[in-house]
């Protein structure tokens, strides 16, 4: 494992993301100590401002996006000292030099970079980072999405990227990956006997993975609207939470194991074309209704135009592997649905032969709740209490693995934090290598 990164420079630090969840998270760090005391954290982007002013923006957002109990004035206080700020215009490859300076002497310790920028700046980005002297063989480069509008423009940047930094340095994020019921996925499927035997045709019906968000578009007009749901959510978190249901069980349990296996079922992706889609897809386009009690407006109203981006999509997915023949994989997802929802279900098989006669019969159920709230609970049937004088009553019971009362104890973190932990720390288990990448534009183009 390399060393603890020293310096973490932060690229779009003034932006929505940074804001709302990198500051948040890496406070949450350094206030369970998890970061040594001597990381800096340097922020950059195009606002002309100063060390001052951005330590003032950090602590407003801290103020406005942590839990009341978590914004202890002390550690918001020291948190604030190792932050420091570069104004820098990202497209021009020599101006990169005060970025330099400001890393000083900590350049010949691991640095770990965050490039949360719009991606027509990765480019000019990584020539400026390379000839300011900063990508040399202790750096590691993160990359927010999105990485490409499809599979040809993908490979570009991933080019370009590679043209500087290694595989090896190279941190591609999917949040999805940080959050805490999707790593226990991998937990339940490999540290458990019990599933692996039903774990395949022959055990499982279908596979439902959802992600249903009550949110618009929020604003982010320029983005969303030549991008879709498809390539929005299906083509990154959805394929990834795939993924991590149906591969094969890793050699080990780190970057090269987890990501093997993965890579081998995106390429096992069945493609969907013309003479499949319309019996294997379904999409949709948010229009006026009502939520929570209020109106809200249609996609086209919000974005002001005419537009046939779709904002819902449903697909019947196969895996043409062993394991997985004859078993689809349905994959949902949308805005402005009735609720904020995301789960996977794995539908086991119904008994071979029933032997309670006409009495209806569940077949058992696996749910993995990931959003709102995190649990795992496994539906199986049971036999009412009483005499059965009527005959034997049946009813489907849930076994639940509540994650938040099985350990009350631990804090749960959002994806962030253990994503940026994991970046500095240098572990690139949670991040997407490249072929997966562009295994997953190739399926979606
Ligand atoms: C982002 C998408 O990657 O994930 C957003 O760009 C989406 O459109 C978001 O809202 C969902 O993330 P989460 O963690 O809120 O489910």
């Amino acid at each position: 494992m390399p060393d603890s990164a020293k310096t973490l420079l932060l690229f779009g630090a003034t932006g929505d993301l940074a804001r709302r969840m990198v500051l948040p998270s890496l406070f949450g760090l350094h206030a369970d100590g998890l970061i040594s005391p001597d990381l800096r954290i340097v922020g950059t982007a195009r606002t002309d401002e100063d060390g001052d002013a951005f330590r003032a923006m950090t602590g407003a957002a801290l103020e406005q996006y942590l839990p009341v109990e978590a914004r202890d004035p002390k550690d918001i206080s020291t948190f604030l000292e190792r932050l420091d700020y570069v104004p820098l215009d990202a497209s021009r490859p020599e101006c990169f030099g005060p970025l330099a300076d400001a890393v000083g002497s900590r350049r010949s310790d691991d640095v770990a970079i965050f490039l949360s920028t719009a991606p027509s700046l990765f480019e000019s980005s990584i020539a400026g980072l390379s000839r300011a002297g900063l990508a040399g063989s202790n750096v590691r480069l993160a990359l927010e999405k999105p990485l490409g509008f499809d599979l040809a423009s993908s490979r570009s940047i991933n080019d370009a990227v590679a043209h500087v930094f290694s595989e090896a340095q190279i941190f591609r994020i999917d949040h999805y990956l940080g959050k805490e019921t999707v790593q226990n996925l991998l937990a339940l499927r490999f540290a458990n006997s019990l599933f692996e035997p039903l774990w395949r045709e022959g055990g499982i019906d279908h596979v439902q993975i959802t992600v249903s968000e009550t949110v618009g578009l929020e604003g982010r007009v320029g983005f969303y609207d030549g991008a879709g749901a498809i390539r929005d959510m299906v083509q990154n978190h959805m394929l990834q939470l795939l993924a991590l249901v149906a591969m094969e069980p890793p050699a080990r349990f780190d970057a090269t194991g987890i990501r093997d296996e993965k890579v081998k079922v995106l390429r096992s992706l069945r493609p969907i074309d013309r003479a499949t889609a319309a019996s294997h897809s379904v999409i949709g386009q948010y229009g006026a209704g009502a939520m929570a009690g209020g109106p809200v407006p249609g996609y086209v109203e919000e974005l002001g135009k005419p537009s046939a981006t779709e904002t819902f999509v449903a697909l019947k997915v196969n895996i043409d592997n062993w394991r997985w023949r004859g078993v689809p994989f349905y994959l949902r997802t949308g805005k402005r649905l009735p609720s904020r929802q995301s789960e996977i279900i794995i539908q086991f098989r119904d008994v071979p032969h029933s032997i309670f006669g006409a009495r209806a019969l569940k077949p058992n159920k696996l749910v993995i709740r990931l959003q709102p709230e995190e649990n795992i609970r496994l539906l199986l049937m049971a036999k009412e209490p009483g005499l059965d004088r009527g005959g034997l009553m049946l009813r489907e019971v849930p076994l639940d693995i509540s994650l938040p009362n099985a350990f009350a104890d631990s804090r749960r973190r959002i994806a962030y934090e253990r994503l940026l932990l994991d970046l500095v720390e240098g572990d690139q288990t949670l991040f997407v290598r490249r072929d997966e990448v562009e295994a997953q534009w190739e399926w979606v183009d």
